[in-house]
């Protein structure tokens, strides 16, 4: 029987649900019918941002699933993210008030740091001109007081390395909950996840299936042979075998559709799950790992971690 995975426990004792809808690119217009849609599927995680410019929309959605008694806000998982030009401490608490505001909501369940990045204030757009040197320790303090307050239940960041992320920890009163980058078959990270891991921080995966729509996205995940072959011996679609992939791999995820056959389809993966023996094609392994220039008395490295910096 397989294991349904349904949620990951943060380092706050909640249980986040782990399969998460995700809504970046999901335009004003059509997110609000993909979260009702979502959440009548049985999603309980919804994860926003203000940056992501729909959350106007998704507001008004999940307070017409409460009104129409689909589900309870405590039920629900909400995840939304301090845009980069917010990052100023006296900023944060109104970019958490505007986004509770825009989503109808007296808390948020999580509340990330979307980048280590900061940008002039009022700054819109990726202009080089627009950035600026951040303090995370500081803009972390503003987003602990939000976890004093209640208005976010978690904390935690999104797009950190491990050093940011070590760094981070290190000074931190509160230590983050969640760190929510980039993961899927064909970018494991295998080296923040042992370090999240060990620090009891839990990795969130968003653009589970390589965000296949990004037009500045490279690289086709859904087409991976290895997923390919794996999805044609379990009988699944590659999406639904790079989603479970993650969950047992101890990650959340998040895809994104607004489409609704897509949403069902990415939320069938808890009754079933990847053998251990087909799971083990995944292992990302550096094929070129140099043992030749590695010895215990000659030369700069006596291991091959240290000709790798741990990075294997
Ligand atoms: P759409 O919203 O039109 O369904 P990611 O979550 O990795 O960012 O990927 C999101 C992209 O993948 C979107 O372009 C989405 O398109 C598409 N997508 C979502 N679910 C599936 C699926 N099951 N099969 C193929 N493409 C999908």
């Amino acid at each position: 029987m397989a294991e349904a995975i349904r949620f990951f426990e943060l380092n706050t004792g909640a249980k986040i649900p782990s399969v998460g809808l995700g809504t970046w690119q999901a335009e004003p217009g059509v997110v609000a019918a993909a979260v009702t849609a979502a959440v009548k599927v049985g999603y309980r995680h919804i994860d926003c941002a203000q940056a992501y410019g729909n959350e106007k929309e998704i507001g008004f959605a999940l307070k017409k699933l409460y009104a129409d008694g689909v589900v309870k806000r405590e039920d629900l998982w909400i995840t939304s993210k301090l845009w980069c030009s917010n990052h100023a401490p006296e900023d944060v608490r109104k970019a958490i008030d505007s986004t509770l505001q825009d989503l109808q909501l007296d808390y948020l369940d999580l509340y990330l740091i979307h980048w280590p990045v900061k940008m002039k204030k009022g700054s819109a757009g990726f202009k080089p001109e627009n950035l600026d040197q951040p303090d995370i320790p500081s803009t972390w303090k503003a987003l602990e007081a939000a976890y004093d307050s209640g208005k976010a239940r978690a904390i935690g960041v999104s797009n950190f390395s491990t050093k940011k992320l070590g760094d981070l920890l290190a000074v931190a009163r509160i230590p983050p909950a969640v760190n929510q980058v980039e993961c899927h078959p064909q970018w494991q990270q295998p080296k923040l996840h042992e370090f999240c891991k060990s620090k009891g921080v839990h990795l969130s995966g968003y653009s589970p299936l390589g965000s296949p729509g990004t037009s500045s996205i490279k690289g086709d995940v859904l087409k991976n042979p290895i997923l390919l072959s794996v999805a044609e011996k379990l009988g699944k679609t590659p999406a639904q075998v790079a989603i479970r992939w993650g969950l047992q791999s101890g990650h959340s995820v998040l895809p994104k559709s607004t489409k609704e056959d897509r949403i069902k389809e990415n939320f069938d993966v808890l009754d079933w799950s990847i053998p251990e023996d087909l799971l083990a094609n995944f292992a990302e392994e550096r094929l070129v790992k140099g043992t030749g220039f590695v010895n215990k008395e000659h030369g700069a490295y006596k291991t091959i971690e240290e000709l790798w910096d741990g990075e294997l």
